[in-house]
């Protein structure tokens, strides 16, 4: 028996009891005489004390101990004198009698303590030792906790867990592909799937009825914070149901989760539409853990003779504000910032009009010159600004204009501190379109995935008019995060056939790319839907972490490396000719 209990569990009536704990050491101190030592494990910390006085003998093979040895220690509890009480075991501590070291370390090559002095590299590279962590494991404890949560929701809704294959078929949803060679068919590729997508709609078609699945997924997609090459989805799929019946059982799972996990009483009932999240918050996954909504102000300038707003106006664009609570006392520099800001290329403004309504009820701006007072303190009133507040305007094409002024309105929160880790706030975002025109390709491609269904009043514009068209898809979004998103499918073969049409994908290249699922259509396949969520991201938002790295074990870093195992990695020559891949000799 290599212990008696874990180093986490031992308290003030454990005192005088014999124990032995087994863990790696995090920290000596040695005070002349008694040496202290921390030994940590999974559960927690609990000090050792060895005495010169006592046993000599024992206390020099302490002070040869290195910083995480791992040991093995008996003697007894004993109430301590001065308790700490940051950890649970601070009452007590165990007077050693026998030492073993167990295994020795070399000296870490950054310190394993909540605050490392280790750089991200470092740590990926020797994430054994990063692991160790108390953040990390902390992290990992509480998306098992989030899975066990997860299967037990669904599960008592009547879902059944089924795995779908790995190896599949090259048919990109959005992303790249992964693909893996095939030895017995060489010249022939399997592709690592981006989703379970259309397994589960055929296992609706064989009437599963209610299908989940927590699994990986593989994109070759640029990384960021919240996207890696492989990450993990709750996926899920339901038969006979409509967009409403998916959101009542899903609102259902996510206030379950926050409730059960976070101890958060989550709202998952809200719903926006795609146009309305668009028109008032410039994005498609709003954040509405603070107001800021936009304010529509064209009808009010049109007439004037501003000459940003009046060409603007003219030209069939819009005039947009929101306003900033205490604002009015904004530097000039602030606003100088905010005004680059928005002037980015990619952001496309001209510049950014600000009105100050002082305290004193003055009204302050740059634009005062070619308008009254009246009308500025009209302007405000409109937009619910009231004394010692500051409204930021900015004129443009429609979409453009409200995109910038949305990552505007994130800047500004962000500069506020009014992204609040602690608070979380939900909305479901429906009503997308079904179809996006790429200029560059020039041709529709799917919002979402070609499975999605039209909205059935939309249906008549399908062939005539796809940009029109709505889908019956949705987004379920905390905090300005996609956490997860799905839609109603079409079950319908034609109705498939002229959404691949509209993608244009001849007849012969759908039945070729998806003709399982076209025939699968042609057998009785009920109406279904579902939604799949972004595992990682739902964890990483419960853990307060800013790079859902931090909640997975093995992650990639920013240029799809595991640095750890160094990963990709080239592979032997004869390997490759086994596969069929030989390159030539100037290659090789
Ligand atoms: P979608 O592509 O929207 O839908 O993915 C669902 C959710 O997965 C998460 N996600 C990611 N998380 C980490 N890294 C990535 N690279 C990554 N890409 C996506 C997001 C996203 O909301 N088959 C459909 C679902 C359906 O229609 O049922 C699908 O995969 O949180």
């Amino acid at each position: 028996m290599y212990r008696s209990h874990n180093c986490g569990e031992l308290r003030g009536v454990n005192a005088g009891q014999p124990v032995t704990l087994a863990g790696w050491v995090q920290r000596i101190r040695n005070f002349g005489g008694m040496i202290f030592i921390d030994l940590r494990d999974r559960y927690g910390i609990t000090q050792l004390v060895f005495s010169e006085e006592i046993d000599p003998s024992l206390a020099s093979q302490a002070e040869e101990l290195g910083r995480e040895f791992v040991v093995q220690a008996s003697g007894k509890v004993a109430e301590r004198s001065n308790k700490n009480k940051e950890i649970l075991t601070g009452d007590i501590e165990i007077i050693v009698e026998k030492l073993n070291v167990l295994n020795k370390s070399k000296t870490p090559p950054f310190t394993i303590e909540d605050e490392t002095d280790g750089g991200e590299e470092l740590r990926m590279k020797y994430r054994f030792l990063d692991l160790r962590r108390k953040s990390p494991m902390q992290n990992l404890m509480l998306r098992h906790q989030m899975l066990q949560e997860t299967r037990r929701y669904l599960t008592s809704e009547q879902f059944i867990e089924v795995e779908t294959p790995f190896l599949i078929k090259s048919t990109p949803e959005g992303a790249r592909d992964f693909v893996v060679p095939s030895r017995m068919h060489q010249g022939s590729f399997y592709a690592l799937p981006q989703s379970p997508q259309t397994f589960k709609q055929i296992l609706m078609v064989a009437g599963f009825d209610r299908y989940f699945q927590i699994v990986k997924c593989f994109r070759d997609e640029d990384l960021r914070a919240d996207r890696q090459p492989e990450f993990t989805q709750i996926d899920c799929e339901l038969s006979f149901v409509t967009l409403k019946d998916v959101i009542d059982v899903f609102s259902g799972l996510s206030t379950h989760l926050f409730q059960q996990i976070g101890g958060v009483e989550l709202d998952s009932s809200r719903i926006m539409t795609y146009d309305d999240a668009m028109r008032f918050y410039g994005s498609d996954k709003p954040d509405l853990r603070f107001e800021m909504k936009f304010q529509y102000l064209t009808a009010q300038v049109a007439g004037t003779d501003f000459p940003p707003f009046a060409s603007v106006v003219a030209e069939g664009g819009d005039v947009i504000g929101f306003v900033v609570k205490n604002g009015a006392g904004y530097s000039r520099r602030q606003i100088d910032q905010l005004t680059d800001f928005v002037r980015q290329p990619h952001r496309g403004m001209k510049g950014l009009v600000w009105i100050k309504l002082e305290t004193t009820g003055e009204v302050k701006s740059p634009v005062g010159k070619f308008f009254t007072d009246d009308q500025l303190k009209q302007w405000m009133s409109a937009c619910g600004a009231e004394k010692g507040d500051l409204l930021l305007i900015v004129a443009g094409e429609t979409e453009k204009a409200q995109h910038a002024l949305g990552g505007l309105r994130l800047e500004v929160a962000k500069q506020e501190g009014l992204s609040d880790k602690r608070k979380f706030v939900a909305t479901w975002i429906t009503e997308w379109p079904l179809f996006e025109w790429v200029e560059e390709d020039q041709r529709w491609y799917s919002r979402h995935h070609p499975f999605t269904a039209p909205n059935e009043e939309f249906l008549h514009l399908l062939e005539t008019d796809p940009g029109k068209v709505k889908a019956n898809a949705y987004d379920f979004v905390i905090n300005g995060v996609e956490i997860g998103g799905g839609s109603v499918r079409i079950h319908d073969r034609q109705i498939q056939e002229w959404v691949f049409k509209t993608l244009g994908l001849s007849t012969e290249e759908s039945r070729e790319k998806f003709g399982f699922l076209l025939s699968a259509l042609d057998y009785g396949a009920p109406p279904h839907g579902g939604i799949a969520y972004g595992f990682d991201r739902w964890v990483a938002m419960m853990a307060g972490a800013d790079s859902i790295r931090e909640v997975i074990a093995f992650p990639k870093n920013n240029a799809g490396r595991d640095i750890m195992i160094d990963a990709p990695s080239p592979v032997d020559f004869a390997q490759l000719n086994e596969l069929g891949l030989k390159l030539s000799e100037e290659k090789k």
